[in-house]
Protein backbone atom coordinates (compact mmCIF):
# COMPACT_ATOMS: atom_id res chain seq x y z
CA UNK A 1 0.00 0.00 0.00
CA UNK A 2 1.36 3.57 -0.69
CA UNK A 3 2.26 5.54 2.76
CA UNK A 4 -0.57 8.23 0.91
CA UNK A 5 -3.27 5.65 1.88
CA UNK A 6 -1.88 5.39 5.33
CA UNK A 7 -3.11 7.84 7.94
CA UNK A 8 -1.12 6.34 10.86
CA UNK A 9 2.02 4.27 10.71
CA UNK A 10 4.03 4.25 13.99
CA UNK A 11 6.90 1.55 14.94
CA UNK A 12 7.98 0.76 17.83
CA UNK A 13 6.04 3.72 19.54
CA UNK A 14 6.93 3.54 23.85
CA UNK A 15 6.12 5.39 26.54
CA UNK A 16 7.95 5.12 30.00
CA UNK A 17 6.52 7.50 32.59
CA UNK A 18 9.38 6.37 35.15
CA UNK A 19 8.63 2.46 35.89
CA UNK A 20 5.41 2.55 34.19
CA UNK A 21 5.30 0.92 30.92
CA UNK A 22 2.25 2.88 29.71
CA UNK A 23 2.73 1.60 25.75
CA UNK A 24 5.29 -0.61 24.39
CA UNK A 25 6.96 -1.02 20.96
CA UNK A 26 3.40 -0.35 19.35
CA UNK A 27 3.60 -0.99 15.77
CA UNK A 28 0.99 -0.16 13.32
CA UNK A 29 -0.54 1.29 10.17
CA UNK A 30 -4.08 2.71 9.95
CA UNK A 31 -5.16 2.92 6.36
CA UNK A 32 -7.08 6.53 4.98
CA UNK A 33 -10.98 6.25 6.02
CA UNK A 34 -10.81 3.63 8.06
CA UNK A 35 -12.73 3.95 11.48
CA UNK A 36 -10.20 2.58 14.18
CA UNK A 37 -10.38 1.95 17.89
CA UNK A 38 -8.08 0.93 20.68
CA UNK A 39 -10.32 -0.91 23.01
CA UNK A 40 -8.60 -1.93 26.32
CA UNK A 41 -9.41 -2.13 29.75
CA UNK A 42 -8.44 1.04 32.22
CA UNK A 43 -4.77 1.71 32.15
CA UNK A 44 -4.24 -0.63 29.22
CA UNK A 45 -2.82 2.58 27.33
CA UNK A 46 -5.34 4.03 25.38
CA UNK A 47 -5.19 7.66 26.27
CA UNK A 48 -1.00 7.48 26.07
CA UNK A 49 -1.68 6.60 22.77
CA UNK A 50 -3.90 8.93 21.41
CA UNK A 51 -1.59 11.56 23.28
CA UNK A 52 1.49 10.73 21.29
CA UNK A 53 -0.38 10.48 17.65
CA UNK A 54 -1.93 13.55 17.93
CA UNK A 55 1.34 15.19 19.28
CA UNK A 56 0.31 16.31 23.50
CA UNK A 57 2.64 13.56 24.59
CA UNK A 58 6.53 13.03 23.47
CA UNK A 59 7.29 9.06 22.87
CA UNK A 60 9.89 8.24 25.37
CA UNK A 61 10.75 6.10 22.05
CA UNK A 62 9.58 4.96 18.59
CA UNK A 63 8.20 6.75 15.71
CA UNK A 64 4.72 7.85 14.50
CA UNK A 65 3.52 9.54 11.54
CA UNK A 66 0.64 11.19 10.80
CA UNK A 67 0.03 11.32 7.09
CA UNK A 68 3.50 10.71 6.06
CA UNK A 69 4.40 14.11 8.83
CA UNK A 70 6.56 13.29 12.02
CA UNK A 71 4.67 13.78 15.09
CA UNK A 72 7.82 14.90 16.82
CA UNK A 73 8.79 17.85 14.13
CA UNK A 74 6.12 18.71 12.18
CA UNK A 75 3.06 19.27 15.11
CA UNK A 76 1.50 22.26 13.41
CA UNK A 77 1.04 20.33 9.81
CA UNK A 78 -0.71 17.95 11.72
CA UNK A 79 -3.34 19.69 14.06
CA UNK A 80 -4.34 21.94 11.01
CA UNK A 81 -5.57 18.19 9.74
CA UNK A 82 -6.64 16.55 12.61
CA UNK A 83 -9.23 17.24 15.42
CA UNK A 84 -9.14 15.88 18.86
CA UNK A 85 -11.44 15.06 21.83
CA UNK A 86 -9.21 14.61 24.71
CA UNK A 87 -10.55 12.42 27.24
CA UNK A 88 -10.68 14.81 30.39
CA UNK A 89 -11.05 18.42 28.21
CA UNK A 90 -10.71 22.01 29.98
CA UNK A 91 -13.47 23.93 28.58
CA UNK A 92 -14.60 27.89 29.41
CA UNK A 93 -17.66 27.81 31.92
CA UNK A 94 -18.26 31.56 31.33
CA UNK A 95 -18.89 31.29 27.44
CA UNK A 96 -22.42 30.11 25.99
CA UNK A 97 -21.46 27.32 23.66
CA UNK A 98 -22.01 29.54 20.34
CA UNK A 99 -18.99 31.45 21.98
CA UNK A 100 -16.85 28.69 23.10
CA UNK A 101 -17.19 26.87 19.72
CA UNK A 102 -16.19 30.83 17.91
CA UNK A 103 -13.52 30.76 19.92
CA UNK A 104 -12.39 27.58 19.08
CA UNK A 105 -13.27 28.40 15.27
CA UNK A 106 -11.39 31.20 15.07
CA UNK A 107 -8.35 29.43 16.67
CA UNK A 108 -8.38 26.84 13.92
CA UNK A 109 -8.72 30.20 11.35
CA UNK A 110 -12.28 29.09 10.30
CA UNK A 111 -13.68 31.49 7.84
CA UNK A 112 -16.45 33.21 9.15
CA UNK A 113 -19.38 32.35 6.55
CA UNK A 114 -18.61 28.25 7.35
CA UNK A 115 -18.21 28.93 10.91
CA UNK A 116 -21.47 30.10 11.21
CA UNK A 117 -23.33 27.96 9.27
CA UNK A 118 -21.37 24.90 10.74
CA UNK A 119 -21.61 25.85 14.21
CA UNK A 120 -25.67 25.97 13.68
CA UNK A 121 -26.19 22.81 12.02
CA UNK A 122 -23.45 20.93 15.00
CA UNK A 123 -25.66 22.23 17.56
CA UNK A 124 -28.85 21.21 15.65
CA UNK A 125 -27.45 17.92 15.17
CA UNK A 126 -26.19 17.00 18.46
CA UNK A 127 -29.78 18.99 19.96
CA UNK A 128 -28.12 21.77 21.53
CA UNK A 129 -29.83 24.47 19.65
CA UNK A 130 -32.35 25.69 22.41
CA UNK A 131 -29.64 26.04 25.06
CA UNK A 132 -26.71 27.48 22.99
CA UNK A 133 -26.71 30.71 24.29
CA UNK A 134 -26.71 29.35 28.12
CA UNK A 135 -23.31 29.52 29.76
CA UNK A 136 -21.47 26.22 29.84
CA UNK A 137 -21.16 26.47 33.30
CA UNK A 138 -25.01 25.17 33.44
CA UNK A 139 -24.62 22.35 31.24
CA UNK A 140 -24.69 18.55 32.56
CA UNK A 141 -21.75 16.85 31.32
CA UNK A 142 -23.31 14.52 28.85
CA UNK A 143 -23.97 18.29 26.98
CA UNK A 144 -20.54 19.73 27.77
CA UNK A 145 -19.22 16.85 26.22
CA UNK A 146 -21.32 17.29 23.23
CA UNK A 147 -20.17 20.57 22.87
CA UNK A 148 -16.37 19.50 23.17
CA UNK A 149 -17.55 16.92 20.00
CA UNK A 150 -18.49 19.60 18.28
CA UNK A 151 -15.69 21.68 18.96
CA UNK A 152 -13.12 19.15 17.45
CA UNK A 153 -15.21 18.68 14.08
CA UNK A 154 -15.44 22.50 13.31
CA UNK A 155 -12.88 22.84 11.03
CA UNK A 156 -13.61 19.27 9.23
CA UNK A 157 -10.45 17.64 9.86
CA UNK A 158 -9.39 14.82 7.94
CA UNK A 159 -8.22 12.89 11.37
CA UNK A 160 -10.60 12.85 14.13
CA UNK A 161 -9.16 11.46 17.39
CA UNK A 162 -11.75 10.50 20.14
CA UNK A 163 -10.52 9.48 23.46
CA UNK A 164 -13.86 7.83 25.13
CA UNK A 165 -16.32 9.96 23.07
CA UNK A 166 -19.33 8.33 24.54
CA UNK A 167 -18.53 7.69 28.11
CA UNK A 168 -20.02 10.42 29.82
CA UNK A 169 -22.90 9.95 27.55
CA UNK A 170 -26.48 8.71 28.23
CA UNK A 171 -27.62 5.39 25.72
CA UNK A 172 -29.39 8.47 23.02
CA UNK A 173 -26.56 11.07 23.23
CA UNK A 174 -24.45 7.70 22.82
CA UNK A 175 -26.19 6.42 19.49
CA UNK A 176 -26.21 10.24 18.16
CA UNK A 177 -22.93 9.98 18.17
CA UNK A 178 -22.08 6.92 17.07
CA UNK A 179 -24.28 7.99 14.18
CA UNK A 180 -22.14 11.27 13.33
CA UNK A 181 -19.16 9.06 13.29
CA UNK A 182 -20.69 6.59 10.69
CA UNK A 183 -22.08 9.43 8.76
CA UNK A 184 -19.34 11.93 8.59
CA UNK A 185 -16.89 8.32 7.85
CA UNK A 186 -19.23 7.58 4.94
CA UNK A 187 -19.69 11.45 3.43
CA UNK A 188 -16.49 12.63 3.92
CA UNK A 189 -14.42 9.60 4.18
CA UNK A 190 -12.86 11.56 7.45
CA UNK A 191 -10.35 9.30 9.41
CA UNK A 192 -11.33 8.19 13.11
CA UNK A 193 -9.37 6.67 15.86
CA UNK A 194 -11.05 6.37 18.88
CA UNK A 195 -10.32 4.75 22.11
CA UNK A 196 -12.67 2.96 24.63
CA UNK A 197 -13.10 0.30 26.83
CA UNK A 198 -16.85 0.05 25.73
CA UNK A 199 -17.26 -3.39 23.14
CA UNK A 200 -20.86 -2.26 22.10
CA UNK A 201 -19.21 1.37 20.41
CA UNK A 202 -16.19 -0.45 19.11
CA UNK A 203 -18.38 -3.23 17.41
CA UNK A 204 -20.82 -0.37 15.91
CA UNK A 205 -18.27 2.04 15.11
CA UNK A 206 -15.12 0.58 14.05
CA UNK A 207 -14.46 -1.42 11.28
CA UNK A 208 -10.62 -2.31 12.68
CA UNK A 209 -10.01 -2.66 16.22
CA UNK A 210 -6.54 -2.61 18.12
CA UNK A 211 -6.93 -4.29 21.53
CA UNK A 212 -4.29 -3.15 24.05
CA UNK A 213 -3.51 -4.90 27.07
CA UNK A 214 -1.22 -3.92 29.66
CA UNK A 215 0.51 -1.12 27.01
CA UNK A 216 0.69 -3.67 24.37
CA UNK A 217 -1.15 -4.18 20.98
CA UNK A 218 -2.47 -8.48 21.59
CA UNK A 219 -4.65 -8.30 18.69
CA UNK A 220 -5.50 -6.21 15.77
CA UNK A 221 -8.09 -6.72 12.88
CA UNK A 222 -11.98 -6.13 12.18
CA UNK A 223 -14.65 -7.13 15.63
CA UNK A 224 -15.43 -10.34 13.24
CA UNK A 225 -11.83 -11.29 12.79
CA UNK A 226 -11.30 -10.62 16.77
CA UNK A 227 -14.18 -12.53 17.54
CA UNK A 228 -12.95 -15.79 15.33
CA UNK A 229 -9.62 -15.04 17.29
CA UNK A 230 -9.89 -15.10 20.19
CA UNK A 231 -14.05 -16.98 20.81
CA UNK A 232 -17.24 -15.81 22.02
CA UNK A 233 -20.56 -15.26 20.22
CA UNK A 234 -19.35 -11.13 20.03
CA UNK A 235 -16.71 -8.74 20.58
CA UNK A 236 -17.73 -9.03 24.09
CA UNK A 237 -17.17 -12.21 24.90
CA UNK A 238 -14.25 -12.34 22.84
CA UNK A 239 -12.89 -9.20 25.08
CA UNK A 240 -13.47 -11.01 28.22
CA UNK A 241 -11.62 -14.00 26.75
CA UNK A 242 -8.28 -11.82 26.14
CA UNK A 243 -8.46 -9.72 28.87
CA UNK A 244 -10.18 -11.66 32.02
CA UNK A 245 -12.32 -10.02 33.68
CA UNK A 246 -14.71 -12.42 35.38
CA UNK A 247 -14.01 -13.45 39.09
CA UNK A 248 -15.17 -17.02 40.16
CA UNK A 249 -17.89 -15.71 43.20
CA UNK A 250 -16.49 -17.59 45.85
CA UNK A 251 -13.09 -15.04 45.91
CA UNK A 252 -15.66 -12.34 45.84
CA UNK A 253 -16.92 -13.32 48.63
CA UNK A 254 -13.45 -13.98 50.88
CA UNK A 255 -13.09 -10.19 51.30
CA UNK A 256 -15.68 -10.83 54.10
CA UNK A 257 -14.65 -13.57 56.11
N1 LIG B 1 0.99 11.47 33.25
C1 LIG B 1 1.18 10.24 33.75
N2 LIG B 1 2.08 10.03 34.74
C2 LIG B 1 2.30 8.79 35.23
N3 LIG B 1 1.67 7.68 34.80
C3 LIG B 1 0.75 7.83 33.83
C4 LIG B 1 0.46 9.11 33.25
N4 LIG B 1 -0.49 8.94 32.29
C5 LIG B 1 -0.78 7.63 32.28
N5 LIG B 1 -0.02 6.95 33.20
C6 LIG B 1 -0.06 5.49 33.43
O1 LIG B 1 0.07 4.83 32.18
C7 LIG B 1 -0.77 3.70 32.12
C8 LIG B 1 -1.71 3.85 30.93
O2 LIG B 1 -2.64 4.90 31.19
P1 LIG B 1 -3.69 5.41 30.12
O3 LIG B 1 -3.00 5.62 28.83
O4 LIG B 1 -4.38 6.58 30.71
O5 LIG B 1 -4.68 4.16 30.01
P2 LIG B 1 -6.16 4.05 29.44
O6 LIG B 1 -6.48 5.30 28.70
O7 LIG B 1 -6.13 2.83 28.58
O8 LIG B 1 -7.05 3.86 30.64
C9 LIG B 1 -1.46 3.61 33.47
O9 LIG B 1 -0.74 2.73 34.29
C10 LIG B 1 -1.38 5.03 33.99
O10 LIG B 1 -1.39 5.07 35.40
MG1 LIG C 1 -8.01 6.62 28.88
Amino acid sequence: MSKYNISIKTSSLTKDFGSVHAVRDLDLEIPVGTRFGFLGPNGAGKTTTVRMLSGLLKPTSGQASVFGMNVLTQQDEIKALTGMLPETPGLYSKLSAVEFLEFIGALNEVDEQRLYRRIDSLLAILGLEERQENLLESYSSGMKQKVLIAATLLHDPKLVFLDEPTSRLDPSASILVKDLILALARETGTTFVLSTHQTALAEEVCDMIGLLIGGRLVATGSPQEIVESAGGNDLEEAYLNLVGGRIDSEKLLTWRS
